[in-house]
């Protein structure tokens, strides 16, 4: 793709913004709004995206079939309660690069690594540890030493943390291939963020489950931060498992259902343990009631409860916003973006700030992370009372997103100009 060449003034992200082919799908969300009753500048997509218009007639749609067919709207609503999970398969599929059987909407996401772990992380004395990397997400972390521990091992003998150089904020994808070579032998897991959330750096998906393949280890992805944000490739890249949310790029609301990935050479692998639940079993005698579980091929083997309907609605319009744009302009618009916005710091350089995320447009997703030197909290909620909405994580690190569905090339000059008045 061709980067654009960049300029200083406002001018310039106004005729960036006047060419650009998806500015309109700004349009079909919506924005909060500060005390003053102007639209925010916000850049959180990263955490909370925002909510489509169309959400609210999907979930009214299933309040109202509630309403007027009760239990019967498992069969007769409008999109029949039971199957309804089904609507955001292909789509989901799309996004993630899958086969629709490898593919389910469900839970959430610390849940279904659990459910994942339960199936996929099977420790013996031999090969007992779990690859992660150094402050992945803490829900991560308490769940793979709770797996751990579960399994009768030690997280201080069991675990193995991924670190970047002395020195530097993210890893080198050649240091993460070389500790797989190193200690493959006795990881069992191999678990990543497919894009860290705290430095937004991308993890090279592919060649990290090459190596890990290669070792004998079993490789999943926590892609809460890739999901809707880069094009993955999952059936081709070959993971064996993945799992994300989908309330932060794929704006499906807060606490949405979550995503779970199981890659086709598990669909029909029946001897796998795993922690079964009613609507995980074979749809066609589900309702029968028998006391044996059959799981169903694919993805959807994995599920245990019915899903909440009412969730689902705003994730569905979301994923058909999604089709309409396509994963690849939304990339396309999304490095031009991010670029601008690093190039907008550049100009504004100062030791009081540095940006940690990756330079390179390929290793990082929407999100830039800016460590702050000194009063970071404070600036971030100076921005926010100003309407300017990023998010800030302890100890220094404040993050913003330009989401290419809907910020534009003035979101990021006026995110410039306010950031470098309130440093
Ligand atoms: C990388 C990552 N993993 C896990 C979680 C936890 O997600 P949930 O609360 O949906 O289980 C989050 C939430 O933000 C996250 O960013």
């Amino acid at each position: 793709m061709t980067v654009p060449i960049y300029q200083i003034g406002e001018d310039f992200a106004a005729a960036m913004d006047a060419q650009d082919p998806l500015a309109h799908f700004r349009e079909r969300f919506f924005f909060p709004k500060t005390k003053t009753g102007n639209e925010c500048l916000y850049l959180c997509g990263h955490s909370l995206g925002l909510q489509p218009k169309t959400a609210r007639s999907y979930s009214e749609q299933a309040l109202h079939d509630w309403a007027e067919f009760g239990v019967e709207g498992h069969f007769h609503a409008k999109e029949p309660w039971v199957p309804y999970h089904r609507l955001l398969t292909r789509q989901t599929a799309v996004l993630v690069g899958a086969d629709p059987v490898e593919v389910v909407t469900m839970n959430s996401l610390t849940a279904n690594l659990h459910l994942m772990m339960a199936s996929f992380y099977r420790p013996t004395s031999q090969r007992h540890k779990i690859l992660v990397e150094r402050g992945a997400f803490p829900s991560d972390q308490y769940a793979v030493n709770s797996q751990i521990r579960f399994h009768g091992f030690d997280p201080s003998t069991s675990l193995i943390e991924l670190t970047p150089r002395d020195g530097e904020s993210c890893m080198r994808d050649v240091d993460v291939e070389s500790l797989i070579e190193r200690e493959g032998a006795s990881i069992a897991l191999i678990l990543l963020g497919g894009v860290n959330y705290a430095t937004g750096q991308v993890f090279d998906m592919a060649e990290i489950t090459k190596a890990g393949h290669r070792k004998g280890c079993v490789v999943g992805f926590d892609l809460a931060h890739a999901a809707g944000n880069i094009p993955l490739q999952l059936h081709d890249w070959g993971p064996d498992f993945a799992v994300w949310c989908t309330y932060k790029y794929l704006n499906g609301g807060p606490g949405c259902i979550g995503g779970c990935f199981v890659h086709e050479r598990h669909a029909r692998a029946w001897k796998l343990p795993r922690f079964a639940g009613w609507w995980g079993h074979d749809e066609e005698v589900r309702f029968q009631m028998g006391p044996e579980f059959h799981p169903m091929p694919g993805a959807e083997g994995w599920q245990l409860s019915n899903p909440p309907i009412m969730a689902l609605g705003p994730l569905r319009a979301s994923l058909e916003i999604f089709s309409e744009a396509g994963i690849e302009r939304l990339r396309a618009k999304s490095r031009s973006l991010t670029g601008y916005m690093e190039f907008l710091l550049d100009q504004k350089a100062s030791p009081k700030f540095s940006v940690i995320t990756p330079r390179e447009g390929h290793r990082r997703g929407a999100q830039l992370s800016i460590r702050l030197a000194h009063g970071g909290r404070k600036i971030c909620e100076k921005l926010a009372n100003e309407g300017v909405i990023g998010d800030w994580r302890e100890p220094d690190t404040f993050r913003v997103a330009a989401v290419p569905l809907y910020n534009s090339y003035q979101d990021v000059y006026r995110f410039a100009q306010r950031f470098e008045a309130v440093l």
